[in-house]
């Protein structure tokens, strides 16, 4: 197949990052170890995956007029990320995540900021973009309605969608409808089941349930398929997600299985949780394949 068409419709963020022993406790003031200001943001991360996989990535986002939006736009270029649909916002300040890695684990405060300019209208626009890709990635950073309103176009062209459900809320079931593919991890995995109201068979078709080390579980005409992970020894988890559904729509746009997919992806999730920051460690397809052909475990 020629190189796949990847439309990814999200965040960009300037990550912050701090490493300490323990997490501050409310009212207290504690020494931390390092300070690093990585690329980050869901929709940009799962950009840099499928690109560095060796899909042709077209990015549809926000940034803000600041320091950090020019930064992060040269960055994403260098990724080789077509940004022709990606605006600076003057206005507005780019996303942030404040991110604290402690105790072998990570917790995320996202700001928003530009990244809530991308309104329903810029989705419009990007029609023709989202009617000319294989696939369309979206995740739950950026304002609802435009999820919607993206779902829907690329539903109504026939593309397929993958929603990763993150950070997770409460999901129109129009939504639900127009999504092809919803990779959420396990705890997301339970909060969109609790607050479905829609047929679950239904959703559980088109659930792809994320494990980290412990693989994935999809379904193929109601039976339950578990595809087997990695154990590797990990270094930062974050992006570890977002690796994976970079590379699931990469193999997905190629017209893999969806289980070849997961396996895929699996991989391509390990490799990235192995290196420090969300997409410094993102794997290049020959990376996967070695590690899909010999396994670490
Ligand atoms: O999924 C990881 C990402 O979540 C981080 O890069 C951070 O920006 C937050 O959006």
């Amino acid at each position: 197949m020629m190189q796949p068409t990847i439309t990814v419709i999200g965040s960009i963020n300037m990550d912050l990052v701090t490493e300490a022993d323990r997490r501050a406790g409310a009212g207290e003031t504690i020494l931390g170890k390092e300070f690093s200001t990585i690329p980050g943001g869901k929709g940009a991360n799962q950009a840099v995956a499928a690109a560095r996989l060796g899909g042709k990535v077209e990015m549809i986002g926000c940034v803000g007029g600041d320091a950090f939006g020019k930064e992060l736009l040269r960055h994403l270029e260098a990724e080789g990320i077509i940004l022709d649909n990606v605006r600076s916002i003057t206005h507005s300040k780019t996303g942030i995540a404040a991110i604290t890695l402690a105790e072998g684990d990570n917790s995320i405060i996202v700001v928003p900021g530009a990244n809530n300019e991308l309104t329903e209208e810029m989705i419009v626009q990007n029609e023709a973009v989202i009617a000319n890709s294989d696939v369309v990635l979206v995740q739950l950073e950026i304002p609802l309605p435009t999820v919607v309103k993206a779902a829907e176009l690329a539903h109504q062209h026939g593309v397929r969608v993958i929603l990763n459900p993150a950070p997770m809320q409460q999901l129109p079931n129009k939504l639900i409808q127009y999504v092809d593919v919803i990779t959420p991890n396990e705890l997301e995995y339970g909060e969109l089941m609790k607050n479905y109201s829609g047929d679950p068979n239904k959703l559980k078709e088109k659930l792809v349930i994320t494990k980290g080390g412990k693989g994935t579980v999809c379904y193929d005409e109601g039976r339950e398929v578990h595809v087997p992970g990695h154990q590797v020894d990990v270094v930062d988890t974050t992006g570890a997600g977002d690796s994976f559904n970079g590379g699931l729509a990469v193999q997905l746009a190629k017209g893999a299985s969806l289980e070849e997919s997961c396996r895929y992806a699996n991989a391509v999730g390990a490799l990235s949780v192995m290196k420090f920051g969300a997409q410094s460690g993102m794997p290049t397809d020959e990376e996967v394949r070695n590690l899909i052909l010999k396994p670490l475990q």
